[in-house]
């Protein structure tokens, strides 16, 4: 138990008969896990910082892996927050227990809320952001004649998801090119500027590419959206968790994002803002029992019975990263990044898709590793030195992808460069 947990909990303990039914009480294990000194400096103390935050993971220390836009590790404060929760309703599946996760469920919404800097009236709280992206497109009423405008860079649930259904419902999908490097924020507020039309209702933009870590002018063009009467979708599925998202700044009507990314929370929970300005434009995908509690959760977020422990973990894994300092988790990454981009650019042979440009890119690197195969060298990186990282197969700046994220360390960095360095001369 955390050294300084308060008297009053001590006393709340013994007061309600046993350590089992407080510890099963995720309200006092969250206090607990906020009492114990688990990070006991702040990011201004350096590497020592660093590496308790990376003592909050589970992943043992001699393995780097930097794949964050796939896939992060749950910190161990989600993690044990959804094996404690999950445990509790399989030990104990009454109504009288199982009652405590609804307010549990909207604790979660409130943390989202903060954490984006919005209100909880706006919070859906989905499975991931394939869910959230299709409930917009699955949502809105648009018919032939109406057009949908994109960037040519979106994950299939926000590009393939859209030119499905306007196969059903009649409108049309126009697609904005993509320019690789980054060509800057210029050149897609120009171009989606020109591309719009009298028909254009809804603009759908991906925060942060998650093919070479193109940053998008996410504020600009929403503002360009709004000033036309187009609905705007911004899909962050790389960027919740890992930049300092401010929704009240950047003001999109939707939002999306995944827990399982760089929030480090559990698999299968998700988050959908919804702008309280666009609620009345978009119908619910799915009509069940179980509605949350608060704004248009109570008519859109009726979905069933749900799984409160991965909501219970992902309001842990927020708390975590706020304890962390969410200013510093962005700072981290586009350290390790510029780090990781300037090792490539001493490699002979390694051609970047990554844009050279700090501003432009953060945490996602696609690489070219000269004639050398990319299965064949993500399988070395891994077995011989336990590296974990991404291939990219198909036409679309195929290579390596590297995604580095607040636990991972510049000397994980430094392993990769010289990995990197030592196949590229020798052969995989
Ligand atoms: C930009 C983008 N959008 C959406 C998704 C889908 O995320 P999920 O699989 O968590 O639904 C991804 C996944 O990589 C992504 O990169």
């Amino acid at each position: 138990m955390a050294a300084n947990v308060s008297r009053r909990n001590f006393a709340k303990l013994f007061a309600v008969g046993g350590s089992a039914a407080l510890l099963a009480d995720p309200i006092f294990a969250r206090e607990m896990a906020a009492a114990g000194d688990i990070l006991p400096a702040g990011p201004s103390a350096g590497e020592p910082f660093w590496k308790s935050v990376r003592e909050q993971f589970v992943m043992p220390p001699d393995l780097a892996v930097m794949n964050a836009a796939n896939l992060c590790p749950a910190s161990r404060p989600a993690a044990e927050a959804l094996s404690r929760e999950s445990k509790s309703v399989d030990t104990d599946p009454s109504p009288t227990n199982r009652a405590r996760l609804m307010p549990e469920k909207e604790a979660t919404r409130v943390a989202l809320a903060e954490f984006l800097r919005v209100t909880p009236d706006e919070i859906i709280i989905t499975r991931n952001t394939s869910e959230s992206n299709n409930m917009v497109s699955n949502g809105l009423d648009l018919k032939a004649g109406d057009e949908v405008l994109l960037h040519e860079d979106n994950h299939p649930s926000n590009l393939v998801a859209w030119q499905e259904k306007a196969k059903r419902f009649g409108f049309s999908v126009v697609v904005v090119p993509q320019k690789n490097p980054h060509p800057g924020a210029e050149y897609y507020v120009e171009a989606f500027t020109k591309a719009i039309t009298p028909r254009t209702k809804v603009m759908s933009v991906t925060h942060l590419t998650s093919t070479v870590g193109d940053i998008m002018p996410a504020k600009e063009l929403a503002a360009l959206a709004r000033s036309r009467g187009i609905l705007f979708l911004l899909d962050g599925a790389q960027s919740f968790g890992l930049l300092d998202v401010n929704l009240a700044d950047i003001q999109p009507d939707f939002y999306s994002g995944s827990a399982h990314k760089w929030p480090c929370g559990a698999r299968e929970c998700g988050v959908l803002y919804v702008n309280k300005s666009a609620q009345a434009k978009l119908w619910p995908s799915v009509y069940s029992a179980y509605p949350g509690a608060v704004g248009f959760s109570k008519t859109f977020e009726s979905f069933g019975q749900r799984d409160e422990a991965t909501m219970i973990a992902m309001h842990e894994a927020l708390t975590f990263q706020s304890k962390v300092g969410r200013a510093a988790i962005e700072k981290r990454s586009r350290d390790l990044t510029t780090q990781l981009m300037a090792g490539l650019a001493k490699i002979p042979g390694i051609t970047n898709w990554t844009s050279p440009v700090a501003e432009r890119r953060v945490a996602v690197v696609s690489f070219v590793p000269g004639t050398l195969d990319a299965n064949k060298l993500a399988t070395a990186l891994y077995t011989n030195d336990r590296i974990g990282i991404t291939t990219r197969g198909g036409k679309d700046r195929p290579g390596i992808r590297v995604s580095p994220h607040f636990y991972n360390s510049p000397a994980e960095v430094d392993k990769l460069v010289a990995a990197l360095a030592k196949y590229m001369k020798s052969g995989v």
